[in-house]
């Protein structure tokens, strides 16, 4: 059986449309996602295998997109840390314990029990996977992790934050330190999503949302080795999407630590962008979010630029930028995924 149009340009091969999903597709943007969080938090939710895909394939029927992201957070994976995640209202997430220390570094435990801590996420990948098969077409699921900079980022600094001071602080004044840590992180990651692809994940993105504030010089140091290590320990043969923010100065550093696809925010010109990588790699972007507020017809001139940029070349997905942001109208996501099939149609 021919694989789905999403597979197919993960391996740049030529498919009768531009692929596309969304990150975040499943979010509070969705009438039916607000009313399942209205009865569950947010950990509830992801704890729990059958909402999670039903949130996972809701998105997908809901929007008629191409591929599935597996509901889950990326700082779940710091969960069984014992650093204290919460995701609270008015702040997002935060680590009540971060570790910003050689010592507290040290507590951190060499290995995670991914089974033991994860057996959510992999029931809710094989649920999601037995409802997503039986769709016509089916429709591949993407799993995914936070790749070890954007995660250290959250586990030392605490929270969302703007100038990654305890992060960078701990990476300039203690290198063995953060390197002891990414280390586990990377391992950790690369357990969890070769869990997820045995579970039957059949494409993993690693998102390294905040690596954007590195310079090339630190990404080579700190962060490329270990974002190196964690995909190097992959199951050979699913293929990977690497993203962040940001990043128009580490594309390259970025590709050359692993992917088959890279994830572009809005800031680059896609065109300029994959002439730069090479078309060794597929892209994946990159429509700016905030696009998404617009009116239809602005929203449609702008899928229709990037579409230009990607000239129809292989391996191309269409996505945004970064995550479709709460107060986006429901109809204007529904619309982009017609439009991009529309205009795309060969
Ligand atoms: O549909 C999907 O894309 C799958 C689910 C998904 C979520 N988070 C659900 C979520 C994915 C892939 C993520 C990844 C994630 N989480 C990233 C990387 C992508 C990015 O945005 O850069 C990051 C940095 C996080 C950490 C995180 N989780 C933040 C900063 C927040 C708060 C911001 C916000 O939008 O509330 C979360 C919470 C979160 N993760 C929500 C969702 C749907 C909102 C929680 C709610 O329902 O209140």
């Amino acid at each position: 059986m021919v694989d789905p149009p999403f597979l197919r340009a993960c391996r740049r091969e030529p498919v009768p449309f531009t692929p596309i999903w969304l990150m975040r597709q499943a979010g509070r943007y969705q009438p039916e996602y607000r009313a399942i969080r209205a009865k569950a938090s947010f950990l509830d939710l992801c704890k729990n295998p059958e909402l999670a895909a039903e949130v996972t394939v809701t998105a997908v029927d809901r929007l008629g997109v191409d591929a599935a992201i597996i509901f889950a957070d990326i700082l779940l994976i710091l969960e069984p840390l014992g650093v204290g995640l919460e995701f609270t209202k008015d702040e997002g997430p935060v680590i009540r314990r971060p570790v910003r220390t050689a010592e507290a570094v040290s507590q951190i435990p060499e290995r995670t029990d991914i089974e033991g801590s994860f057996g959510f996420v992999m029931e809710a990948i094989r649920r999601a996977r037995r409802e997503l098969d039986a769709r016509t077409p089916r429709v591949p699921l993407i799993g995914f992790s936070g790749a070890p900079f954007t995660l250290a980022s959250y586990l030392v600094d605490g929270h969302g934050t703007r100038g990654y001071l305890h992060t960078k602080r701990l990476m300039y004044r203690d290198p063995a330190a953060w390197h002891a840590l990414m280390v586990r992180l990377s391992d950790a990651i690369a357990g969890y999503l070769n869990a997820q692809i045995a579970a039957g994940a059949e494409a993993v993105q690693l998102f390294d949302s905040w690596v954007g504030c590195l310079s090339p010089d630190d990404y080579r140091l700190f962060a490329q080795p270990y974002t190196k290590r964690a995909l190097a320990a992959l199951a050979p043969g699913v293929p990977v999407i690497h993203f962040g923010t940001g990043t128009a100065a580490l594309l390259e550093l970025m590709r050359d630590a692993g992917g088959d696809v890279m994830g572009l925010d809005w800031r680059v010109d896609l065109g300029e962008a994959w002439d730069r990588l090479g078309h060794s790699v597929g892209i994946q972007g990159n429509l700016d979010p905030v696009v998404l507020l617009a009116e239809p017809a602005e929203i449609r001139r702008r899928a229709a630029g990037i579409l230009e940029r990607a000239g129809g070349r292989p391996g191309h997905i269409f996505n945004l930028g970064h995550g479709v942001l709460a107060d986006t109208p429901f109809d204007h996501v529904r619309g982009l995924v017609e439009t991009v099939h529309e205009l795309s149609t060969r």
